[in-house]
């Protein structure tokens, strides 16, 4: 089952909890979970082929933003293309050349090794900033330096030997732009640029936000863009977005709606409420109301609020949101690339039960007529399918919306999406209006259902 390399500290457990959970799909056989469970180990290791970035209409437009980025040093050489999308005029997609291989790379003396999250960040583009390197051999400033990522999760910080062959993997090959001293500070974490990458193995340009001007774009994973477009969001609207940090796609709601109506942003944990707060005021997002409130008590039981939309702070009354977005906590198996995941199938399985507990809070908060949009950023029909399937036999007012078919509205082909698994109670002709993003699509793995309520 290891691929390239055995991507979970806890290989096996997880093997088998997700080949229990693909066997949930309808009419398949050993053989067809076998297949299904390589190819998206597989999958899961690389990069994919696109960055897309999401630009902030409140601020500007995407061809201005496509002028600068063709002026940038660093795109010119690594573009294979740059399109807007006319259907989606926040969207700029960017792809790469191809994809280098290692023995294809020019290799040099010293290597660094950073860990399996900063490995993964430089290949979607990213340079290698100081707290991310675990190890480093040598090598004076301005000379090149090959980079790899430690797939053990064992390296410890401030390693000054080469890394043992079988527990790093190649990343690319970079400008050493910091000293050992600087980068480990004494034993302690350094700060700021140490690795300035010029060539990575999945071949997308190293471009970032603040290549651009602050608040102009966000680098943004394709289906998470098309999810705020799901919601569809309506400038007189009252949003709530239930599990909101860090903004992200707050941010994009509040653009759709032309900074009109109201949002509601709701985060449960503190610490990431300045984040948001300042991702808001940097987008230029004036129809925003962060709180920080635990969304599975953010039900005022009492009465239905019938006309009073003053009283916009949790705990809400019921039926008070036209549009609610539920991106909630997720085992984030979606993400890609994934170099080395620590996930235990405890911590698997402690998802879905909060999952279905904000899940209701929702369909209480939203109104007679409203739309639900639930998403996750992983792969387990768990936490997609059987949600949805769960949810329609629980909440006999909800109906499915036909995400699938909104989706194709959008004149998107070349990047093509799937939908969802038909499961026990959930049939292939309510499957199908579901988007699942996975092993067959060039991008992260996520899902998007969309409910219409009806009482
Ligand atoms: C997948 S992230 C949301 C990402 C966000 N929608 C975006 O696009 O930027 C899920 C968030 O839900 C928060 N969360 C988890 N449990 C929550 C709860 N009970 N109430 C509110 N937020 C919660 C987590 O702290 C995390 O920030």
């Amino acid at each position: 089952m290891c691929q390239e390399t055995c991507l979970f500290k806890h290989q096996q457990s997880i093997v088998d909890e997700l080949k229990q959970d693909l066997k949930k799909i309808t009419e398949i056989d050993d053989v067809d979970v076998e297949k299904k469970l390589n190819d998206l180990f597989e999958w899961l290791q690389i990069s994919p082929k696109i960055t897309t970035f999401r630009v902030n209409t409140l601020l500007t437009d995407a061809d201005k933003i496509l002028t600068m980025l063709l002026n940038l040093k660093n795109i010119n050489k690594s573009l294979s293309s740059i399109s807007i999308e006319s259907k989606l005029p926040e969207l700029i997609i960017i792809e790469a050349k191809k994809c280098h291989q290692e023995k294809e790379m020019i290799n040099h003396d010293n290597e660094a090794v950073v860990d399996a999250a900063c490995g993964a960040a430089v290949l979607r583009g990213s340079h290698v900033f100081a707290p991310g390197i675990m190890g480093l051999t040598g090598g004076n400033i301005n000379d090149k330096i090959n980079l790899y990522a430690d797939i053990t999760g064992l390296s410890k910080k401030g390693f000054i030997k080469k890394y043992d062959n079988d527990s790093k993997k190649y990343l690319g090959y970079g400008i050493l732009r910091q000293t050992r001293n600087e980068i480990f500070h004494e034993g302690n974490c350094g700060t700021g640029l140490a690795i300035e990458m010029i060539e990575t193995i999945s071949g997308l340009p190293q471009l970032n936000e603040t290549d651009l001007p602050d608040g102009f774009v966000l680098l943004q994973n394709f289906p998470s863009i098309i999810c705020s477009r799901i919601v569809d969001p309506q400038p007189d609207d009252i949003v709530l977005d239930m599990c909101a940090a860090p903004g992200n796609k707050t941010t994009h709601l509040s653009a759709l709606m032309k900074n009109k109506g109201k949002i509601i942003a709701m985060e449960k944990i503190k610490s990431k409420i300045s984040k948001m707060k300042n991702n808001c005021q940097k987008f230029g997002c004036k129809n925003v109301d962060i709180f920080c409130f635990d969304a599975t008590k953010s039900v005022n039981n009492q009465i239905t609020n019938e006309n009073n939309n003053s009283l916009l702070e949790p705990p809400f009354f019921k039926q008070t949101f036209d549009k609610i977005l539920l991106d909630g906590p997720c085992s984030v198996l979606g993400k890609r690339p994934q170099l080395f995941n620590k996930i235990t199938c405890k911590e698997l399985r402690a998802i879905v039960p909060l999952q279905k507990k904000l899940f209701t809070s929702a369909v209480e908060l939203l109104k007679d007529g409203g739309t639900l949009v639930y998403s996750t950023c992983t792969i387990t029909i768990a936490e997609n399918e059987e949600i949805v399937a769960w949810a329609l036999k629980n909440f006999p007012c909800l109906k499915l919306n036909p995400a699938r078919q909104q989706y194709d509205s959008f004149n998107l082909e070349k990047y093509p999406v799937s939908s969802g698994y038909p499961i026990e109670d959930l049939p292939s002709n309510l499957a199908d209006n579901l988007l699942r993003f996975g092993s067959e699509n060039n991008t992260v793995g996520f899902f998007i259902a969309s409910f219409k309520k009806n009482t």
